[in-house]
């Protein structure tokens, strides 16, 4: 990875079981080309000893702030000027809780202060610790300070429990990180993204919904954002944390998205529909709740508008990707989706099937364009999402966007 060659990375790590993944992390980072140096927190040598971040890394680990010693070898402001950027992996909630107060108790926030590099942060910890306000204030702060904030992941936690809160992989970490010192491919692009499902109202309580969970599409406005891109998600009803620096409008239904979409489009350069929208709604909702009374009950269901192909008939409307779910014959129906709705680019996936696609953490896509395609995965959604990223940018560019 040629950006990371001789780049000099400073490895922040704080007291978090991920920390095992950051000794593979500096491994990776060197295969790149990157001169790597570590600093490690007192709760991070609790799970991983310092000797193995000096045997890969070939150099001496620093841990303490008033440690004569290191001080005098090199003090935390050397370090702090040493460094090309600064990565914190893993970052617990702690760490980042004692950055945004400007804390500098130890020998890390001490150079996260003293340092005139970018930093970047790679979050890792259980997923209501994540999800919680404090946690999320904390990050957006730090994003509006221009810390750049990579992952988390979501998937299995040490804790036993199942969500977002996992570090990026190690070969994750090492790409984004790369895109740090390139200029970011979306630079200056406004991308307006739509994710999860949506919700058709029968009566005031029952509605028709879909298996979405919002993860792809929330995985992708992650990803444009850190690959440099304003992004607006619109989100049909789903629980999941916004990622930092991204600005959502919530809807219910496909006529909402419809207006928060056509609102926006024109302003876009970039329209990726992740959505799963419903296709149909009731063609009159009822005002009560529908009472219980023959054996039998029919609804009658009207089409709803295709914000995807209204997007992509706009006069100079933006580089459109849509996504295809498919149960059959992916490929054949996926193409003909991309034709009939006149879009530059479409993703492919099977749905229906355990491992990928709904509301799983991983998934698979097949993503084509006239004249050619790219098989991306199979993975995490937040692994495919910036593959995608890079994808789009890179067929924007040749069709001369
Ligand atoms: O949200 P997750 O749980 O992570 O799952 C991700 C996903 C499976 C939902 C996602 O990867 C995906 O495939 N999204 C598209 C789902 C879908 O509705 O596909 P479709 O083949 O029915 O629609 C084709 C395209 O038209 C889609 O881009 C859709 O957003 C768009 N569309 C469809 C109907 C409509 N009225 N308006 C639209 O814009």
């Amino acid at each position: 990875m040629s950006q990371l060659q001789g780049r000099r990375i400073l490895l922040g790590v704080t007291g978090g079981i991920a920390a095992y993944k950051s000794a593979d992390l500096v491994r990776r980072l060197k295969e790149a080309g990157a001169e790597v140096r570590v600093v490690m927190t007192r709760g991070a040598t609790e799970f991983v000893r310092p000797l193995t971040f000096q045997a890969v890394s070939g150099e001496p680990v620093h841990e303490s702030l008033l440690d004569p010693q290191a001080e005098a070898a090199m003090g935390h402001i050397e370090l702090a000027r040493w460094a090309d950027a600064l990565l914190i992996a893993p970052a617990t909630a702690d760490a980042l809780a004692r950055m945004a107060h400007g804390l500098a108790d130890d020998l890390l926030t001490t150079i996260c202060l003293a340092t005139e590099a970018p930093i970047a942060v790679a979050p890792a910890m259980n997923r209501v610790m994540w999800a919680h306000p404090a946690t999320q204030d904390n990050l957006a702060l730090l994003q509006r300070r221009g810390v750049r904030v990579f992952g988390p992941g979501s998937g299995d936690q040490a804790c036993g429990e199942v969500g977002s809160g996992r570090m990026l992989e190690p070969l994750e970490l090492v790409q984004v990180m790369a895109g740090m010192f390139g200029q970011p491919l979306l630079q200056g692009l406004h991308v307006l993204i739509t994710a999860g499902p949506t919700r058709e109202p029968i009566d005031p309580v029952r509605y028709i919904t879909n298996r979405s969970s919002g993860k792809m599409g929330f995985a992708i406005a992650e990803a444009a954002r850190q690959a440099g891109a304003q992004v607006t998600l619109v989100a049909g009803p789903c629980t999941l944390p916004t990622p930092a620096g991204v600005e959502r409008v919530d809807v219910e239904t496909a006529g909402q998205m419809r207006d928060a979409v056509a609102e926006r489009a024109t302003d876009s350069q970039i329209f990726i529909a992740s959505a799963a929208v419903a296709d149909y709604r009731l063609d009159t909702v009822a005002e009560s709740k529908i009472k219980k009374t023959g054996e039998n009950m029919q609804l009658t269901l009207v089409r709803n508008p295709d914000i995807l192909a209204e997007v992509a008939a706009l006069d100079g409307g933006p580089f459109t990707v849509g996504f295809a779910a498919e149960t059959d014959d992916m490929h054949a129906h996926a193409q003909d989706k991309r034709r009939r709705k006149g879009l530059d680019m479409i993703a492919a996936n099977w749905v229906g099937r355990p491992g990928s696609g709904f509301d799983a953490d991983n998934n698979a896509l097949e993503v084509l364009w006239e004249g050619g395609s790219a098989s991306l995965g199979p993975g995490p959604k937040t692994r495919i999402a910036q593959e995608l990223i890079g994808l789009i940018a890179e067929r924007r560019q040749q069709q001369g966007n």
